[in-house]
Order: C-alpha cells, then structure tokens, then sequence
C-alpha cells in the first residue's frame, strides 16, 4: 500500500501541492484528475523523490520514504512513466530498456513487456527518436515495466496519443490489473478512460484534492465541474 500523509510539495518558495492525503491499495488502480497547472505531475514528482516533500509523508508498504532518493524508492519497486515519455531519442529501444532495468535494480528483462508491445520487440535495434509519438510512448511504459515494479505511475501517458495506441495502453493496464501484482497512480483527463480502467479517482484543484470517489460511485458531473476550464 502507498500512503501520502498530508504531503505539501512544490518549487523553493512556491508551494503547489498545499495538503494531500492520499492512498492506494495493493492491486489497485487510482487515477488523479485535474486541469493543467494544478500539480498532478508536482505530486507524482514528489512520490518518485525527483521531489522531496517539504511536509508529510510519502509511505510505501509501511516504509517511509520521504527521505529517500529517487534511486532507492525505483528499488522499492516504484516504477515511473513521466509526462511527455522523456525516452532517450539517440539510445536504441533496447538500450531505453536497459537503463529502466537498471533503474529497477533488476538484472533480467521481464519478457512481458514484449507481450504487451510487440512493436518493442520488432524495433529493439531502431533508436528511440527514430520511433512515432505513440510507439515512445509504449517504450515509456515498457521501461517501467522491464524491472517488473510493484507499483507503476503513469502521467498521461494518452496525452496527445492516437486512438489506436491509445486503445492498446488501456489493454495493457487492464492486463496489468489481471495479472494483480502491480498497483497503479494513472494522471487521466479522459474520463472514459478513467472509468475503463480505474478503481478510485481523485481529483485535485489548487494542488488540494476537492473530490474522490470509488469509480462505481463516481459522480460525472462533479468530475467535469472540476475539469472544465
Ligand atoms: N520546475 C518548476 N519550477 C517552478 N514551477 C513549476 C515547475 N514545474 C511546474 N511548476 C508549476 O507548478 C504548478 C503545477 O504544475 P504541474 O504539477 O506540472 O501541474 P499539472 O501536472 O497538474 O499540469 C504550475 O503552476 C507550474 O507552473
Ligand atoms: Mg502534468
């Protein structure tokens, strides 16, 4: 289980993320709401520790991680998506791989992944940049993946992505869920989506959480109140 316990985050002076409480059970998928600028990526950072939270905590299978490195909480198990992929364009596909591996403190691939995307594996010579918009994306998700991490978070991974692709990244989450050892934060806009593969949404506004709910129970017209500019 991952815990945020009243967790303030954000840049020198500036805080975005003002007071949040948040938490995801084994095997559980969360998705976190929210328009642009409101601190969905400020808080994902801050659960990696690219970020240190300036108050609370940041818990993860009872051990506190608000101190550590970014390096030791990949170790744990966390594996990270970001927004806009940030894949190596001059790094082969393989080669991405690799440094996910290694992120992970893993030493063998988990073939998975080439289930999931067999594109990956038909491109694994080819460079990254070299790769459309949708394919770096799968590689993204395929370099968390490569280290088999307890937990995945995924920031927007269908931002700006084609329908078919799109299509394919709601199939592996779903398969992921299947599978039952991985827990997930996915950062979504696209309620739809959301409501396919999520089980408790949150949603954030000024960098508090104004909203959640179990996905059953979601009210859709609160979530778009909130979403709309
Ligand atoms: N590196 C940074 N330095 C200073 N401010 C930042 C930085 N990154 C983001 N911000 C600010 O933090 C706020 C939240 O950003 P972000 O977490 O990226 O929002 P979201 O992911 O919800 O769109 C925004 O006002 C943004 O301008
Ligand atoms: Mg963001």
């Amino acid at each position: 289980m991952l815990e945020l316990e009243s967790i303030k985050s954000g840049y020198g002076e500036s805080m975005v993320i003002r007071d949040i409480d948040l938490k995801v059970k084994d095997k559980q998928v969360v998705c976190v709401m929210g328009r642009n600028g409101v601190g969905k990526t400020t808080l994902l950072k801050t659960i990696i520790g690219i970020l240190h939270a300036n108050k609370g905590k940041v818990v993860y299978n009872d051990k506190d991680l608000t101190k550590r490195r970014p390096s030791y909480r990949a170790r744990q198990g966390i594996g990270y998506v970001p927004q806009g992929r940030e894949i190596f364009p001059k790094l082969t596909v393989y080669e991405n791989l690799l440094i996910g591996l290694e992120a992970g403190g893993s030493k063998q691939i988990n073939e998975d992944v080439y289930t999931y995307f067999p594109i990956i594996k038909e491109f694994k010579k080819r460079n990254g940049g070299d790769l459309s918009g949708g394919q770096q994306q799968q590689l993204a998700i395929a370099r968390a993946l490569v280290s088999n991490p307890s937990f995945l978070l995924l920031d927007e991974p269908t931002e700006g992505i084609q329908p078919n692709i799109v299509q394919e990244i709601q199939d592996v989450i779903i398969d992921i869920k299947k599978n039952g050892q991985t827990s997930m934060i996915l950062v979504e806009q696209d309620l739809e989506f959301v409501k396919n593969v999520a089980d408790y949404v949150y949603v954030i506004d000024h960098g508090s959480i104004v909203y959640e709910s179990a996905v059953d129970q979601l009210n859709d017209k609160a979530v778009y109140r909130y979403l709309s500019v």
